[in-house]
């Protein structure tokens, strides 16, 4: 028999009007998608962040960062959304708002629904210059490494790598859903890197609640009101369906 569900989590998301959930690579773990931290299926864990995470790894292999990216893509396209994912898509339309601020790339939550959705670190569907401002432009046909229709410097994938600026608009737009929520549901992120973990904190000095959904303890557990300790998968759903039973 699965756990009961902890009513005053229920009455703390019906009684919420705007939310924010806060996603890292764990909410599309039972998707199958690797995430970046975990102990030996980590990405980090087992490849470099120097070679595949950083522009200046791309400058020397870009052929070698843009097939990884290639493979990275290819299971992305292949993942489905996953129970955690549509369960957010199910609350937004139950809550006022709600802003999704995601560290993913996967565009998973867009699939499964959701509709406001703050990609903090770029996207896997696009690509853009490696060299200059140009693009983004759709996915090129093919695996080879392609070229910028405009320069013709190697493309790249449109996300963000370590030392690269976010875009700050998005970091704008991240930071006043951050102030305004009443709830802010961080979902599967280790909460080590900023300026993605500093939007829990900016919401609890607003007097939001926060909710901590993850298999383990992080830096957020900590300060957070309600915590649900396993997969999201498995822990979300449940409590967004006794909220909102239809
Ligand atoms: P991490 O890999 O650092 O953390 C993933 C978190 O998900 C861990 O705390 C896991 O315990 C948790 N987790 C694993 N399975 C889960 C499940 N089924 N349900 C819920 N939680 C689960 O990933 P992020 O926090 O997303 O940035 O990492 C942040 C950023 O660091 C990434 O966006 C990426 C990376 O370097 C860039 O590439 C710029």
């Amino acid at each position: 028999m699965s756990d009961p569900v902890d009513e005053r989590l229920v009455d703390t998301l019906r009684s919420a009007r705007n939310v924010v959930a806060l996603t890292g690579a764990g909410v599309s773990a039972e998707s199958g998608i690797a995430t970046f931290r975990d102990d030996e299926t980590g990405l980090w864990s087992r490849f470099s962040i120097e070679e595949f995470g950083s522009p200046e790894g791309f400058a020397r292999q870009p052929g070698r960062v843009w097939e990884w990216y290639v493979e990275r893509r290819d299971a992305m396209l292949r993942a489905r959304p996953n129970p955690a994912h549509l369960a957010l898509a199910r609350l937004e339309r139950h809550v006022a708002s709600l802003t999704v601020i995601t560290q993913n790339i996967d565009g998973l939550h867009q699939r499964a629904g959701s509709t406001r959705v703050l990609e903090l670190h770029g996207s896997i569907r696009t690509v853009r210059c490696g060299a200059a401002d140009h693009g983004p432009f759709a996915w090129p046909e093919g695996r080879a490494l392609a070229h910028c229709p405009v320069c013709g410097a190697p493309l790249r994938p449109n996300v963000v790598w370590f030392g690269e600026r976010l875009d700050s608009g998005r970091i704008q737009a991240a930071d006043r859903a951050a102030q305004e929520c009443d709830v802010l549901l961080a979902i599967g992120t280790s909460g080590l890197v900023a300026p993605a973990a500093t939007f829990p904190m900016t919401a609890r000095a607003h007097g939001a609640r926060l909710v901590d959904i993850n298999p383990v303890a992080t830096p957020l557990s900590r300060h957070a009101r309600h915590v649900l300790r396993g997969p999201a998968g498995e822990l979300l759903p449940p409590v967004v369906a006794a909220a909102w039973p239809d």
